[in-house]
């Protein structure tokens, strides 16, 4: 095969892979849109402060939104082909799974039996995977 041919299959390849992230980017974006539950406003339109039920039903949205955050940073990271960028999309997108770490802390505080639940998913989740 002569190297013309090679350039010219790497560059299929590449638009190929490309047109795979632009259709995945317009499936998050419907996604995202579709992500009503991720919107604090209806729990946050009120005069007194949230109580504590309130409060652990504002953290799940956060860590809702942070996974959000994440993965749009992490396409974003994926979709430019400028290395700093890249780099920097990476960053923040790790950035934003440590945030979840904050808020799932946070909740652990709140609500004392979400790391039982948590953790029974995860042992249904080893068996069922094994
Ligand atoms: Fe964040």
């Amino acid at each position: 095969m002569e190297n013309t041919q090679i350039a010219q299959l790497v560059e299929l390849a590449d638009n190929l892979d490309r047109q795979g992230l632009v259709k995945e980017a317009a499936q998050i974006d419907k996604f995202i849109s579709a992500m009503d539950f991720t919107s604090v406003s209806p729990i946050l339109d009120t005069d007194k402060p949230l109580n504590e039920r309130e409060l652990q039903r504002a953290i799940r949205i956060a860590i809702a939104a942070e996974h959000d955050a994440a993965s749009f940073y992490e396409l974003m990271a994926d979709l430019t082909e400028d290395a700093n960028m890249k780099k920097l999309f990476q960053d923040i997108s790790n950035e934003e799974k440590v945030h979840v770490g904050e808020f799932e802390r946070a909740l652990e505080t709140l609500d004392t039996e979400n790391a039982s639940h948590v953790e029974k998913g995860i042992q249904e989740a080893i068996e069922k995977l094994e």
